[in-house]
């Protein structure tokens, strides 16, 4: 199932120059960005074994390197539109027997009933609402029975009366880190031209309309949510 990528083509490029010093700047940048990790692999269920995993933005793979540690001999396959980021797993993945994919989500052919576990950590805020819609529907079929795709992100809807205090907040956590301020103003011109975050109520909706029966926020701080969503036909 492919859809044909209708937004700007430079998000490849902002991320490999985001790549440098990726990992500092989310812990830095990024609300509960470990925990948001961790959630991945959080109260998954007892007999739960993905032979098959699709990371989708896997940036530098930290998504893929926390879900390695439960399950080292499972099969992944790492998408990202970002050359330098998919570089940057191939070297950091080297004994390990990885897929990688350059591609964007939406000119991706999802292969049907193929996956046990789809993971997406802070990549999916960069679809439109439509696009994130026909994404969970492509996830929900190349999923197999009993499946789980899990993605943490910021889900709020730009326009909601609770995102100026969401600002407010933010900005004062990553000024805790880089108090100069030109880290915060760099991120702010990203989330003008790049972040497309939509409310965690929508996606669950959406979710459900995609097929998926179970859905659970595994964690949620403020707008900072980690969703997990069952298949079982
Ligand atoms: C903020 S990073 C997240 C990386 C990693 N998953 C994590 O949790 O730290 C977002 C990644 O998604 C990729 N990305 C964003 N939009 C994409 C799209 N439409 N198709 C493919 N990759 C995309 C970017 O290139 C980037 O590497």
């Amino acid at each position: 199932m492919a859809f044909k990528m209708q937004t700007e083509h430079n998000i490849a490029t902002e991320f490999d120059k985001f790549s440098v010093n990726y990992t500092t700047d989310m812990i830095g940048c990024v609300p509960h960005y470990l925990d948001l990790l961790a959630s991945f692999t959080k109260d998954l269920p007892r007999e739960f074994f993905p032979y098959q995993i699709l990371d989708l933005g896997c940036g530098n793979g930290n998504v893929t390197s926390e879900v390695l540690k439960l399950f080292p001999d499972s099969n992944y396959t790492l998408l990202d539109a970002s050359d330098e980021m998919i570089r940057i797993c191939k070297q950091r993945f080297q004994q390990y027997p990885m897929t990688y994919i350059t591609s964007y989500f939406q000119d991706h052919v999802f292969e049907e009933n193929l996956n046990d576990m789809v993971v997406a950590g802070f990549s999916l805020h960069h679809c439109h609402s439509e696009e994130k819609k026909r994404l969970f529907k492509a996830i929900f079929h190349s999923l197999k029975n009993a499946g789980i795709f899990g993605f943490s992100d910021l889900m709020i809807d730009k326009n909601s009366p609770e995102h100026p205090e969401l600002i407010k907040e933010w900005k004062s956590f990553v000024f805790k880190s880089f108090p100069d301020g030109e880290k915060w103003n760099w991120l702010m011109d990203h989330y003008r031209d790049y972040d497309k975050p939509d409310d965690y109520k929508n996606q669950i909706t959406w979710l459900y309309e995609a097929g998926f029966n179970d859905v659970k926020i595994v964690m949620r701080q403020d707008y900072w949510i980690h969703i997990r969503a069952t298949k079982q036909t």
